[in-house]
């Protein structure tokens, strides 16, 4: 014992010493000092000590205080021993301090504790849900907000999110679509590595950056009917051409950690897989960070069937390369017992515990444990003026044009009367979404007050609640109730209606109709809306229809019935502002729907790159389609309109043929031929006309933003490689297969033009 202490206590002050190497970018560069000194750390450690760092409490409790319970007098002895490695949900530069001076100060080893928290879309400054943030498909800008929400992160003396979430997702039906970049395995991979680039900068262990964490690994967003944490059934090339790519890039970026799923997959929970932890992520890609359970997903292997017991479930996660156990309090009561039984290799702890460490070091937790809990840093930094500022302009890029006839948009700011109806319309809390971190209750701009704060004295606006969406307060472990009843309201929302030139009619989903768990089976407008919808459009057909939401709603009636249709998701802190900002045509709206939305929930999961089937189609009954709807998408993805117009010349390319490692260029004339200046995302896509394992009809690949001025062209060209046409085939190899590929440019992943190469 005696032994252990001097060591300890030496190898301390070597840590403290030595601030001179983490500077490694990105978890993937292994620096040889830090690898040493962990050997060393490991050397000393006992197994319980072990078990400690590969265990995660959730901290809801006050460690200065006396411990209240019986529960938080145990946690606190545990932290005092060195039996937790790392705590979730411990905000704020205080209580993280007075957490972690529990640690540094009582146990033997003073390994600090790395503190993580559900950061998905900002801190305390609200950025767009992150479905909607990358309707924007503006890199910079959601790497930006990552950053931004990074500072105010650390500034509160947490060290890791639990973001991005990359799970590509498909079904409406499922409410953690709104946690992702939707559909599309390309965009969630670039938007991905945007947002773990803001998060964790250059250098993990700058003050101001943090850990980011790949969730959720692998196949959460492919729930059989979008029923949240409903089984998996997924081949290896949907797994690896579609679930895994974004995760590849994760990897690959850099990414710190990652989270398992609490999906099985083919009759494996995922989070006692050995193919997708150890084969794929630590074997194939070489990952060097570690892996934290999903929420008690361990103890789930005993209901999901795969384990009778915390032992049993215990040694299979720690087998497959689950090295954090969150909430589960499974490895605290197994894995000694494993040990000492012979059941695992101590090596295997050993494996988990370094990469646990790497991240400490990484960040820069044995310099300087107390780094990130800054009270002062803290004050200046959260809800900063610039950080709104930010908030603002990515919430304006990710608003969705879907429908604009006779430009009723934008509305002039001389108009002389405008109503503003609808439950969502003065809601300052719904558009702060679902997972907002610590956001103040009821802090978001409201549409209402947007309005207000860009238009004069000069306009009469009429504001009309109509009705109420949900009923009574909302829980974030309840179901929403909503009111399918109450239309008392409706008189009134009908008599502004009537008064005004326009009508802004703000409908939708309240924050908490999204979101884990938040599975429906029906995706049209809830409650009475649809009803206050037919109202006002009885006495006034000018309507602008603001659409809240976090998954794609079925909107076929409403479009039918409005000349104008505003997507606008959850928006975050200035949500309202952002609107008013497109709606009176002080940004013009550039944002592309990063998911397909459908005429009937029937059709879900409904995604653009689909195979195209034996039969794709056929004028008699017998193909692949509805015989009460259409199969196509009502919007599809990428598809979104601008206050102006762009024409696309034909595609052009340098050549027909390449081979190896050559490549083309494939480039098009873009004009904006409209009357104002606006922004266009050209989208690049491609099909792989026959290969060794089918490919969808249409996949992304590429894109890019232009801005142009009334009347200007440009050329935008892409470049076409190897890399461009790979995928997973049937040779278990990603690679480019020899033959015949479309390549398709245009404006959404429906009007395309296509020019045809060959690979050779
Ligand atoms: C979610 C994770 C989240 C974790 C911690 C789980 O229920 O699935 O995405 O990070 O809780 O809050």
């Amino acid at each position: 014992m005696k032994r252990y202490f001097i060591k300890s206590v030496i190898l301390f002050f070597v840590c403290v010493a030595s601030g001179l190497d983490t500077q490694a970018q990105g978890i993937n560069n292994l620096d040889l000092v830090i690898e040493k000194k962990i050997d060393s750390l490991l050397s000393l450690m006992t197994i319980k000590e072990k078990v400690g760092q590969m265990t995660q409490y959730n901290g809801s409790f006050d460690v200065t205080g006396a411990p209240s319970d019986i529960d938080a007098r145990t946690k606190l002895e545990k932290l005092k021993n060195g039996e937790v490695g790392s705590m979730l949900n411990v905000l704020t530069a205080k209580a993280t301090r007075e957490a972690q001076e529990v640690v540094m100060k009582n146990s033997r080893l003073k390994i600090p504790l790395i503190f993580g928290y559900d950061v998905i879309h900002g801190y305390k400054t609200m950025f767009p849900v992150p479905l909607g943030e990358s309707a924007s498909w503006d890199l910079e800008a959601l790497e930006l907000s990552a950053k931004i929400a990074a500072r105010e992160t650390a500034a509160a003396g947490v060290h890791w999110t639990f973001a991005p979430m990359i799970d590509v997702s498909r079904d409406a039906r499922w409410g953690r679509i709104m946690e992702g970049a939707g559909e599309d395995p390309y965009l969630n991979s670039v938007i991905g590595v945007a947002r773990i680039k803001g998060f964790q900068g250059d250098n993990l262990s700058d003050d101001y950056t943090i850990a980011a964490c790949a969730k959720h690994f692998a196949g959460y967003g492919y729930a059989e009917a979008g029923r949240d944490y409903n089984t998996v059934n997924v081949g290896e090339s949907e797994l690896q051409n579609s679930i895994l790519l974004p995760f590849k890039a994760a990897s690959k970026a850099g990414v710190a950690t990652f989270m398992n799923s609490f999906n099985e997959i083919d009759g494996i929970p995922a989070t006692a897989s050995v193919h997708l932890q150890r084969d794929i992520l630590k074997g194939d890609w070489d990952f060097k960070g570690f892996m934290v359970s999903d929420w008690g997903s361990i103890a789930e292997l005993i209901p999901h069937g795969f384990a009778e017991d915390k032992i049993q479930a215990a040694k299979l996660a720690v087998v497959a390369g689950s090295d954090m156990d969150m909430e589960g309090r499974v490895y605290e009561v197994a894995i000694e017992q494993l040990v000492s039984e012979n059941e695992i290799k101590e090596e295997l702890l050993n494996d988990a515990v370094r990469r646990i460490l790497r991240v400490k070091y990484a960040l820069g937790l044995f310099d300087n444990p107390y780094k990130y809990s800054d009270e002062k840093r803290e004050r200046e930094v959260l809800l900063a003026p610039e950080h709104l500022e930010a908030a603002r302009d990515i919430a304006r890029k990710s608003i969705v044009l879907l429908k604009n006839e006779q430009a009723i948009l934008p509305i002039s700011k001389n108009i002389k009367s405008i109503a503003v109806i609808g439950p969502l319309a003065d809601d300052k809390d719904s558009p702060l979404g679902n997972w907002r971190a610590q956001a103040i209750k009821n802090s978001a701009v409201s549409v209402l007050e947007g309005i207000k704060n860009t238009l004069s004295a000069d306009t009469q606006i009429n504001y009309a609640k109509g009705a109420s969406l949900g009923i009574g307060e909302r829980s974030f472990l309840m179901p929403l109730k909503i009111n399918d009843t109450d239309t008392s309201g409706f008189a009134d929302a009908v008599a502004a209606a009537k008064k005004s030139e326009v009508v802004i009619l703000v409908l939708g989903e309240d924050a908490f109709q999204s979101g884990e768990g938040r599975s429906q089976t029906d995706i049209k407008l809830k409650g009475v809306q649809q009803e206050l919808l037919d109202a006002v459009v009885s006495v006034n057909k000018n309507i602008v229809l603001v659409l809240m939401n976090g998954r794609p709603l079925d909107l076929s009636r409403p479009s039918d019935q409005v000349p104008a249709l505003l997507e606008t998701w959850f928006l975050g802190s200035e949500a309202g502002n952002a609107i008013a900002d497109v709606v009176f045509g002080d940004y013009n709206p550039s944002g592309k729907l990063p998911v397909s939305f459908p005429r009937n929930v029937g059709q879900e999961p409904l995604y653009y790159n689909q195979k195209n089937t034996g039969r794709p189609s056929s004028n008699m009954v017998t193909y692949s389609g509805y015989q009460d709807e259409s199969r196509d998408a009502l919007y599809p993805f990428g598809f979104g309109l601008s206050y102006t117009n762009f024409s696309y010349g034909d595609p052009e390319v340098s050549d027909t043929k390449f081979s190896g490692e050559g490549s083309i260029a494939v480039s098009v004339v873009l004009k904006n031929t409209g009357k104002v200046t606006g922004k266009e995302t050209v989208q690049l896509y491609i099909r792989d006309l026959v290969a060794s394992r089918t490919r969808p009809v249409k996949e992304l690949r590429d894109f890019k933003q232009i801005e142009l001025a009334p009347g200007e062209s440009s050329k935008v060209t892409f470049t076409i490689n190897s890399k461009t046409l790979e995928f997973f085939t049937s040779n278990a190899k990603w690679e480019a297969e020899p033959g015949e590929f479309e390549i398709m440019i245009g404006s959404n992943s429906v009007d395309l033009k296509t020019v045809k190469i060959t690979y050779e």
